[in-house]
């Protein structure tokens, strides 16, 4: 384990905070009456027993993932997104006004717009043509009150993974955060980081239940990381952060490994004859090679394509004005039937 110290970077006011208690946290024994939560005892009116508060350590559902991903439930924090999680990394550990993140576009937009809403600088430092790291320049950027690299693999908007070395290299050097997002890391040839938690004690690896599990709208999202940050994580949360349904159907939608696994391997053997169908087009230019769900199409004009397929009813991401991204669609794999309806409609753009 390196030898990183979460304190030295921790703000002074989280460092001193005293957490709310919830009635729920407080009494952990058994018992049949519950008259510690101002609760409604009559019921609910629904047929479950939404009266109730749930548990706020989401400790069943935090089992189950444990049992798929081989990672200790103490070194489990889930949040309500993994959006939820980047803000609280970056509340926790950057001073606003102060200390700033580093993000490496083009790549997911919610590491700034969570930087901005905290008033945290954001230093940005562009993927190379490969869309890779650049690490000389990484190093360049970082200063001293440089907190997170917010390192997204497989990459969003662009689809590849990072070189694993190149990130291993960040988190042996860098005195700061390393944030591996791996929400797309089921559609991946390359293997996750929750492996190198035992390595790297500044590592934080976010997956997500919204991608392959197919769980988008319950909200649960995934940190994995050190003993040390995750109660950083559970200091700060909302008490209930995850409601109960949503922890009653992730429990339940956990056990559906199997379906889940088939749908991987559909998207993933979609997404390869998706390329194959799109690559031949005139107006397509490049297609980048993708370990998500979606592709990254470079079109000769992409806002007009992306409103001829608009007009018909068909929505893609414009990633057209993005720097990098000049001229692309984003491009999610959807079912067989959508895919066919996709290619069938770009085979008439003229
Ligand atoms: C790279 C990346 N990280 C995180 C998220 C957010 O996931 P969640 O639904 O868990 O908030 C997304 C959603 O699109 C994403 O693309």
């Amino acid at each position: 384990m390196s030898s990183f110290n979460i304190q030295s970077i921790l703000r002074e006011n989280i460092k001193n905070l005293t957490p709310y208690s919830s009635a729920r946290h407080e009494f952990k024994g058994k018992a049949s009456v519950f008259l510690d939560a101002n609760e409604n005892a009559y019921g609910s009116p629904l047929d479950k027993d939404f009266n109730r508060y749930p548990d706020p350590l989401q400790i069943s559902v935090k089992e189950a993932i444990s049992k798929i991903k081989g990672v200790p439930v103490a070194n489990t924090f889930l949040g309500n997104g993994s959006d939820e999680a980047i803000d609280i990394l970056i509340r926790a550990f950057c001073n606003p006004g102060h200390d700033n993140i580093l993000i490496l576009p083009p790549t997911y937009g919610m590491y700034e717009v969570a930087a901005a809403i905290n008033d945290v600088e954001v230093k940005r430092v562009n993927l190379n043509s490969e869309y890779q790291l650049d690490l000389d320049k990484i190093a360049e950027n970082i200063d001293e009150h440089t907190r997170i690299i917010f390192v997204c693999s497989p990459n969003n908007p662009t689809g590849n993974s990072i070189y694993r070395e190149d990130i291993e290299t960040l988190l042996a050097n860098f005195n700061g955060l390393v944030v591996v997002d791996e929400a797309y890391i089921n559609y991946s040839r390359q293997k996750s980081f929750i492996q190198e938690l035992t390595e790297y004690g500044n590592l934080v690896v976010l997956q997500t239940l919204s991608k392959a599990w197919g769980l988008a709208g319950l909200r649960v999202g995934i940190a994995f990381a050190s003993e040390e940050i995750i109660e950083v994580f559970n200091k700060i949360k909302p008490p209930y952060n995850i409601n109960q349904s949503s922890q009653e159907l992730a429990l339940k939608g956990l056990q559906q490994v199997d379906t889940v696994n088939k749908w991987i391997l559909e998207t993933t053997l979609e997404r390869d004859r998706l390329i194959e169908k799109l690559a031949v087009l005139p107006f397509v230019e490049r297609i980048y090679p993708s370990d998500a769900n979606f592709i990254l199409v470079k079109t000769q004009d992409g806002h007009s394509v992306y409103n001829y397929l608009a007009e018909r009813e068909i929505i893609v991401r414009d990633r057209s004005k993005v720097s990098l991204c000049e001229g692309c669609l984003r491009i999610t794999i959807g079912t067989p039937a959508e895919n066919d309806l996709l290619i069938e409609t770009l085979n008439n753009y003229k």
